[in-house]
């Protein structure tokens, strides 16, 4: 297949064909590898070959680079699209966000900004989740790349809230003492690259000490704030947790939602994955008490909505303030109302981009196609399948849990293994085999200055035979090392 004709094909029928065998190529590729090694690694001189390919200057046939990309990129996948994975936190991907990526491809529609058909399916989107999650109609959100962007974006509306909008044109360096934030012991790192690269100061992302369900110590969170404005800080923003990606925790909403209204905060939830709770059965529903509560919610469609990536969002209650923070219009982008640069208000005002691409689309075919209730049974079912996990490690002579799992994540370490070198040399060692082999994947984190494995179940292909295999091999796994 060429593109002769100015970069497009002559015979766009010609093309159709020959997309239609490609995408069935990519499905069949799909289940073959569901059967196949969840992992493998790129070959050393493959690696070396991708840095010594030089600049391509002349055209090539599509068919080369289809075969080349099918030989030496496609097999190396990330491993996330199989049962069996189980490291950090990855989606899998759905057969209904696969066509809407075909789809969002051909459309190519630019979702910052104007009046077509793609922006009314992101405010629907966007809509939908304000009532899942219990937002007001005067919210405002939008699709992002995922929760790191949602939480950096959230962060400057509630630096602006705090300081006032003034402050976009003087800048806040030097505006009295500085501000201060809070999360738990728990938070993600997201949260202190966004503290950091908003001139806040990591010095002023205050963490707070978590109880034994990994839950933010609320009345210590409580005493940090008082002491903070005795010393003249300004107390102006809480980040709280549904779902940690060390355990799983989720923190105490209600109790956060009273303080922030007590000492003038803005509350910020990271529900990457753990906001989807709110869609499964109790009890694991229940650890989304007060949700709706926050200030801004951010969220990813990518982990336990198993849609392809990057599909985040960021949802705020003060629709109208976050507008006021990232609206800019020069004349070029003036609206005048009419026709296609109609539509106000656009979706750049809400964030940084100002071209963006149809995520909407992905999580429009994904809940029509499925339904919530659906959706909602498959989240529920990776916390089954994660409390079956941690039951079977219960059981087992050679690993003890670290925390009772209370949703999606599972950590453990070597039973009774109080050498910590030993410990987490054996843990790193079969993790390492475990992916190696191809046989699963999990991850590795630091708890209780114990390096211990970890599994995030929220992958909707897992079923128990994966989780019951898996186990067995890390048992068998162990006892070979504990033996040598
Ligand atoms: C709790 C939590 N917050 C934030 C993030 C970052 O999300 P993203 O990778 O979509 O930026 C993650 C990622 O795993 C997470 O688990």
């Amino acid at each position: 297949m060429k593109l002769d004709n100015h970069l497009d094909p002559d015979d766009w029928n010609k093309l159709a064909d020959y997309l239609a065998e490609f995408t069935a190529e990519e499905i069949r590729e799909l289940s073959r590898s569901l059967k196949s090694n969840v992992w493998r690694p790129v070959p050393e001189d493959l690696k070396r070959s991708f840095f010594e390919q030089s600049l391509p200057l002349d055209e090539s046939n599509l068919d080369t680079i289809t075969s080349e990309y099918r030989s030496s990129i496609r097999p190396y996948r990330n491993g996330n699209t199989h049962s069996r994975f189980f490291g950090w936190v990855q989606g899998t991907g759905t057969v209904p966000a696969l066509m809407a990526d075909i789809a969002i491809s051909a459309m190519n529609s630019n979702c910052g900004s104007r009046d077509h058909g793609a922006i009314y399916i992101e405010r629907l989107v966007v809509d939908w989740c304000k009532q899942i999650f219990g937002f007001p109609k005067s919210a405002a959100g939008l699709l992002t790349s995922g929760t790191s962007a949602s939480t950096h974006l959230a962060l400057q509306v509630a630096i602006f809230k705090k300081l006032g909008l003034d402050q976009k044109k003087k800048g806040f360096f030097g505006v009295g003492k500085p501000l201060r934030c809070y999360t738990s012991r728990e938070g993600h790192s997201s949260i202190i690259k966004a503290i950091q690269t908003s001139g806040i100061g990591s010095d002023n992302l205050i963490v707070i000490e978590t109880d034994e369900n990994n839950q933010i110590l609320t009345a210590e969170l409580e005493t940090q704030i008082k002491k903070d404005l005795q010393l003249g800080y300004v107390p102006f923003m809480v980040i709280a947790t549904a779902g940690t990606v060390n355990t799983g925790a989720f923190d105490d909403f209600n109790m956060i939602r009273e303080l922030c209204d007590k000492y003038d905060c803005w509350m910020h939830i990271d529900g990457a994955f753990g906001a989807w709770l709110k869609i499964a059965d109790d009890p694991y529903k229940k650890l989304t008490t007060g949700l709706g509560q926050a200030d801004s919610i951010a969220f990813d469609f990518h982990k336990l909505m198993y849609v392809q990536y990057e599909c985040g969002s960021l949802i705020c209650r003060d629709g109208a303030f976050q507008q006021q923070v990232f609206s800019i219009r020069p004349n070029y982008l003036a609206p005048h109302g009419l026709a296609l640069a109609g539509g106000d208000p656009w979706f750049c005002d809400f964030g940084l981009e100002l071209s963006r691409s149809f995520r909407a689309l992905k999580v429009w075919f994904t809940f029509k196609t499925y339904g919530l209730k659906k959706l909602g049974f498959a989240v529920s079912e990776n916390c089954r399948l994660a409390a079956l996990l941690a039951e079977l490690i219960d059981q087992s002579d050679h690993f003890e849990l670290m925390n009772k799992p209370v949703s999606t994540i599972v950590t453990f370490k070597l039973k009774n293994e109080l050498n910590r070198d030993r410990n987490n040399k054996i843990c790193e060692q079969i993790v390492t085999q475990l992916q190696l082999s191809g046989e699963a994947v999990f991850s590795l984190t630091l708890q209780q200055d114990y390096r211990v494995i970890r599994a995030a179940v929220i992958n909707h292909r897992t079923r128990e035979e994966d989780i019951k295999y898996v186990v067995d091999r890390l048992n068998q796994l162990a006892i070979e090392h504990l033996n040598t």
